[in-house]
């Protein structure tokens, strides 16, 4: 249990995601990777929170999701789960952490929801991976797919670009769709394929599908949480809105701290912990007794 939890607050779960589908109510799904955004978010009345891989690049700096490991998704997934009380909360499984054999995907996706306070996985992979994700939700454990741009097969596809935007990529995804709700998915992540594409799948499946530079279609949004804040600046997907320009308001408040440091107006006795004048007296007479 996360350490602010409010036994009294209701977490989302897989049930109310299902129902947001059927009576149209749009799925808000973020992903965070600290305590406080996962806080923020959390009251923000985001539905569902994910610790999505690509804090590698975005908190962690690295060139893309394929670097980070199954023990610092652990360690992000904690931090997370003790800032949040409402949201369902999904963990990424990284690269390698469920490809390499069934055995080690389940155990590798049940550490997320019995160490880190996850209530469910992320995995990428279509047909490929139906297998695995029928063994770890056989295990208990609620698994969202992912298909359409798998950043973990960025090598592969050859760069960040659009899929399903031929007949026969656009079948194969629609086949990868429908396979992983046959296997247990809970909901399905779509992320950069045509808004039509998005739409059909979306209408295809009994589960939720939750968009990213998928179309309007999608039954509910994601997005990284330091793109939609303006924190990233290192590139800009089309897909990204940016709802916040945090990036120059922190510039902007730390540039003023720094003046305030140098000029010593920071800190002023507001931000001072005072001794009385007697005591300090006192304390200086003692010292000059001392001498
Ligand atoms: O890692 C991530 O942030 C994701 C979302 C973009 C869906 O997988």
């Amino acid at each position: 249990m996360s350490s602010i939890e409010n036994k009294s607050i209701k977490r989302v779960t897989v049930r109310d995601l299902q129902r947001m589908k059927g009576s149209g109510e749009k799925i808000v799904a973020l992903t965070a990777s600290d305590f406080s955004f996962a806080r923020l978010f959390d009251r923000s009345g985001v539905d569902l929170i994910l610790v999505g891989d690509s804090l590698a690049m975005v908190s962690l700096g690295h060139e893309n999701t394929l670097s980070i490991t199954l023990d610092e998704m652990l360690h992000h997934c904690k931090a997370v789960a003790r800032g949040s009380c409402k949201s369902f909360l999904v963990g990424d499984m990284p690269f390698l952490s469920y490809q390499i054999n069934v055995a080690d995907a389940v155990k590798n996706a049940g550490r997320f929801l019995s160490e880190a306070g996850m209530n469910g996985v992320k995995l990428e992979g279509g047909l490929m991976i139906v297998n695995t994700v029928e063994a770890i939700v056989r295990a208990g454990i609620p698994v969202m797919g992912h298909i359409g741009l798998m950043p973990q097969y960025v090598n592969q596809i050859g760069g960040y670009i659009v899929q399903g935007n031929d007949i026969s990529k656009a079948n194969s995804l629609l086949e990868d769709a429908l396979a992983l709700e046959k296997a247990g998915c809970f909901a399905l992540v779509l992320e950069s394929i045509p808004q039509q594409l998005g739409h059909y799948i979306t209408d295809k499946l009994s589960i939720p599908t939750i968009g990213i530079g998928s179309g309007v279609y999608c039954d509910g949004q994601v997005l990284v949480g330091y793109d939609l804040l303006g924190l990233f600046e290192e590139f800009k997907p089309k897909f990204v809105k940016r709802y916040g320009n945090l990036s120059s308001q922190i510039i902007k408040a730390v540039e003023q701290y720094s003046r305030e440091v140098k000029d010593s107006s920071f800190p002023t006795k507001n931000y001072s912990h005072m001794m009385s004048p007697d005591e300090f007296k006192s304390f200086l007479d003692a010292k000059n007794d001392q001498l």
